[in-house]
């Protein structure tokens, strides 16, 4: 293997297989052409930079040198709700990942259903891709990353931030490592004993829980109290029409502020 830029080989539980890139397109489509091909779990694809970075609902990921962006093949023998819940073991990995190398006082959030927040700016992204099988169980689902550790993009309608600015002074395969070891210990918790412990530890660190939220469908929004997570992963809202179970959406806390994101927001 040969590790871009920096030279120095992350150290990696045994689980995971490296390939890292001095670029991709997209790390997701690295990682989906050798998932198509056969790879086992735990094929780690590590690009320095990205030339078509993609987040969710097909917004750009703006993706510079200095910054994380990993893909992780994964197989586990479940359908696609249940498969939904790794972003949140992944959102885990990497708040617990990093949150020992910030400043005290530094507070780290997780904003449903899966952005991680350092002091209130979006710090990294998740993008989940999966192919459902005959059975209606996964074939494979990546796992995408991107972890703002040097810049993050300016002009976002919501805030960013990065883990230089929250005062992290960490290198990318510091927090490859950090958040691939993370990761691995969260990924068998959830195996072994199902997504409740995964629930509890990212409960504990919800952005917006217990007030006033607003979550935005693809017809309409929706504004109530984030009141819970449910057992499966979706948001708990309590509305003025009663109780909605919200399985996906886009989460805004805080006063009404921006309505149409951008790239990386
Ligand atoms: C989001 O919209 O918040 C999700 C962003 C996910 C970005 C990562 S970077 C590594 C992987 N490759 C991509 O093209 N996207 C994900």
């Amino acid at each position: 293997m040969s590790v871009p830029g920096s030279g120095v080989a992350p150290r990696l539980p045994g689980f995971y297989s490296l390939i890292a890139l001095e670029a991709a397109g997209s790390t997701n489509d690295e990682a989906r052409a050798l998932a198509e091909r056969g790879a086992p779990a735990g094929t780690l694809v590590w690009a320095k930079r990205q030339t078509a970075g993609r987040g969710r609902r097909g917004r750009p990921w703006e993706s510079p040198i200095g910054n994380l962006y990993c893909s992780v093949v994964l197989r586990p023998p479940v359908g696609p709700a249940v498969a939904a819940q790794l972003s949140f073991v992944t959102a885990l990995a990497l708040g617990e990942g990093v949150r020992e190398s910030l400043p005290p006082g530094s507070v780290v959030r997780y904003k449903w259903p899966n952005d991680v927040l350092i002091d209130g700016g979006k710090v990294a992204g998740i993008l989940l891709e999966s192919q459902i099988g005959e059975k209606g169980l996964l074939e494979w689902v990546l796992i995408g990353t991107g972890v703002n550790v040097a810049s993050f993009p300016p002009g976002t309608e919501r805030p960013a931030t990065s883990l230089s600015r929250a005062g992290a002074n960490l290198s990318v395969v510091d927090v490859l490592t950090a958040y691939a070891r993370s990761f691995w210990t969260w990924f068998v918790v959830w195996e072994r004993d199902g997504f409740g412990p995964v629930r509890e530890a990212w409960l504990r660190r919800a952005a917006g829980l217990g007030e006033a939220i607003e979550v935005r469908l693809p017809d309409r929004t929706l504004s109530g109290t984030f009141d819970a997570l449910d057992a499966s992963g979706s948001l708990v809202l309590l509305t003025s029409h009663g109780r909605r179970t919200v399985s996906a959406g886009e989460v805004f806390v805080g006063p009404r502020a921006a309505r149409h994101a951008m790239g990386n927001g």
